[in-house]
Formats: structure tokens, C-alpha cells, sequence
């Protein structure tokens, strides 16, 4: 095999302006309502990615270092239950865990491939260029695309492992996370294959807390990020440090909440999708949630999309739960 041939092919899945579209249509929706709200999506431009990067080195950001520790003491276990031609991983960012279940897939069978799917171009670039050089046989391919809307456009050969992983699951509300549990499901069709989801669990307030706002600052950075990604992306006009970060663990949800906290009364001009929106004086904007799990709740959701569990493990501190799921 050819490793320059393999490596870096970006495949464009999402239309054509996609994400200019969907910026606009998600920041009119969620702007001009009276609880104003973003997707979690829109923090991550090659800054955005970068100052995520940095998260996951805090101290105080304990689900990383916890899937890390996970996935060394049991992705062979996961990749003998499960052995996979191609691993598909889902919001794979930069993929800088991907290479413990690639070794571990390698070693369980004839993994063939591995395919990044991913919003943002620059971190699928620069994932899989490290990638290539660490695996000269395996066959790269980088998807640009929503993994919201857009799993059928993933490959349907084969016996496929999709890794879901980071807790990025928790962006999703119950709705909208049910449905993607169902898309994935339905890709994984009838001939094997499998579903492995990191999930963070649901710890005291004192230790989710800090994890979302760090002394540090860098996650307040990279939460007013979003307001720079709207007025590059949109022309408007966020006095960015206007904005304070708010963390909150909502206990009936159980899930975190970042927002942003406007400190004054403010007028905000966005021409992109033409809008002017006003902001009173400790006005908050939700920018994010992210939900935290317990054991039994996985298994039923999975259940409920007809996803049967295989296997979950979790870190020393039960901090995070890894769960492999197989077709029921
Ligand atoms: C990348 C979505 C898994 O929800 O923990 C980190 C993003 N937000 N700190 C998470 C995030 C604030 C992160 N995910």
C-alpha cells in the first residue's frame, strides 16, 4: 500500500456554505428568543480547537485524563469483544486518543481503516497527518460533516466500531440525543459491528464545577470564544469581555450549563444574520450543556435505541463510564 495515497484525504460531506448556513439559521434561532441560547458546535474554529486542547491538560478537567486511563487499561477487552475492519469515530477533534483503540483493534483482528468525522477541517488535517506517519498501512480518510444530521453518509461495509467518546454526548439534549442514538443504530444495520461511548458521570458539584471553570480561565476563554466566532463568521459586534463565564450544575437535568453573563446592558449588531439583539444587565446566554451520566441511565438509553451493552468500564474515581454496545 501506497502510505502518501492513504494519508489526508479530506472528504467534504457537508453541502456547500453548510456551516455559514447553519451559523446563521442557529444564531437567528437562538439569538431572538427570550432565553438565548447557541449550539456547542460553533466554539470550535482553529482557536476554539486550540483552547479545548488546553482544557483537557487542566488539572480540574478530570473527563479526559479519566478516558485516557480507561481506554489503557481495557481497549483490548473492548476490541476482542468487538473487532473492527474500520473504526469511524464521531467528533474526533484531535483524535489524540484514537491510537490506544487503533493498536488494540490491530491486535484483535484485520482493522483495515479509521475515519475522522469531524466539523472543523483544521483539526482533521492536522489529526490525520500525525496519524499517517503512525500508521503507514491503515487506510485514512477524514469526513467533513455534522455527525448530527449527516451519519448516513458514513461507509456501510464492513464490520464497523463507531467510538463516540470525550462525553461529547452530553451536548445533546434527551430529544435530539435519543434520535442520534437511533441514527446510529440504524448505521450500524443488521451484520455486527458497534457503539463505544464515553460518558461522564454525574459527580458531586464540587468537583463538576471546577472542571467547567477552571481558576485558570482558560475555560471562560474558550467559552466567550463563541462570541469570536460570531463576529468573524458574522460580522458582529460582541464587546467580547463584556461577557462573564458562568458555570452551574443543574441538578435536575444533571447536566452542566456554561453562559456567558452579559455585565452591562448592550446593544449587539449582527449583520450576518441580520439581526440586532439587545442585552440587559446580568442577562445570561447558554452556550453549552453538558450532561453527566449514571451506569443504569446508559444502558437504558442505549436499550431504547435498541442497542444492547456489551461491556462498561470505568476510571478508579468512577469519574466516567465507557460503554460498548452492540445491535440488539
Ligand atoms: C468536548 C463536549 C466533551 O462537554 O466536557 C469542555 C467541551 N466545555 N469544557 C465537555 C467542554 C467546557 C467538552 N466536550
Amino acid at each position: 500500500m501506497n502510505p502518501s495515497k492513504t494519508a489526508l484525504e479530506i472528504v467534504h460531506h457537508l453541502p456547500p456554505h453548510y456551516l455559514e448556513r447553519t451559523l446563521r439559521e442557529d444564531v437567528r434561532a437562538g439569538l431572538s428568543k427570550p432565553a438565548k441560547t447557541l449550539p456547542p458546535k460553533w466554539f470550535y474554529d482553529q482557536r476554539g480547537s486550540e483552547l479545548f486542547e488546553q482544557i483537557t491538560q487542566l488539572q480540574e478537567y478530570f473527563p479526559t485524563r479519566a478516558e485516557r486511563s480507561i481506554l489503557e487499561d481495557h481497549a483490548w477487552e473492548m476490541a476482542a469483544a468487538s473487532p473492527a475492519e474500520t473504526l469511524i469515530e464521531l467528533g474526533s477533534g484531535s483524535s489524540r486518543k484514537t491510537p490506544l483503540l487503533l493498536d488494540a483493534l490491530k491486535d484483535a483482528g484485520d482493522l483495515r481503516s479509521y475515519v475522522a468525522v469531524d466539523v472543523s477541517d483544521s483539526a482533521l488535517t492536522e489529526a490525520n497527518s500525525g496519524l499517517s506517519r503512525a500508521y503507514p498501512d491503515l487506510i485514512l480518510q477524514a469526513v467533513a460533516a455534522d455527525f448530527e444530521s449527516q451519519l448516513q453518509l458514513l461507509p456501510k461495509d464492513g464490520r464497523r466500531m463507531v467510538a463516540f467518546l470525550g462525553g461529547t454526548i452530553g451536548n445533546l439534549e434527551p430529544d435530539p440525543r435519543a434520535q442520534f442514538l437511533t441514527q446510529v443504530r440504524e448505521l450500524l444495520g443488521q451484520e455486527g459491528g458497534s457503539l463505544l461511548l464515553g460518558t461522564g458521570l454525574v459527580q458531586p458539584p464540587e468537583i463538576l464545577i471546577p472542571a467547567y471553570d477552571d481558576p485558570s480561565g482558560v475555560t471562560a476563554d474558550f467559552n466567550r470564544n463563541v462570541l469570536r466566532v460570531l463576529n468573524a463568521e458574522l460580522g458582529a459586534d460582541f464587546d467580547v469581555e463584556a461577557f462573564e463565564h458562568v458555570a452551574v450544575w443543574n441538578a435536575a437535568k444533571e447536566w452542566i450549563e456554561m453562559r456567558l453573563r452579559a455585565t452591562r446592558a448592550m446593544q449587539v449588531q449582527v449583520p450576518g444574520a441580520g439581526l440586532e439583539i439587545s442585552f440587559d444587565w446580568g442577562e445570561d446566554l447558554r452556550t453549552e450543556i453538558s450532561a453527566k451520566f449514571r451506569r443504569e441511565g446508559i444502558v437504558a438509553e442505549l436499550e431504547a435505541a435498541r442497542l444492547t451493552v456489551v461491556g462498561q468500564w470505568t476510571d478508579a474515581d468512577e469519574r466516567y463510564a465507557m460503554t460498548l454496545a452492540e445491535p440488539s
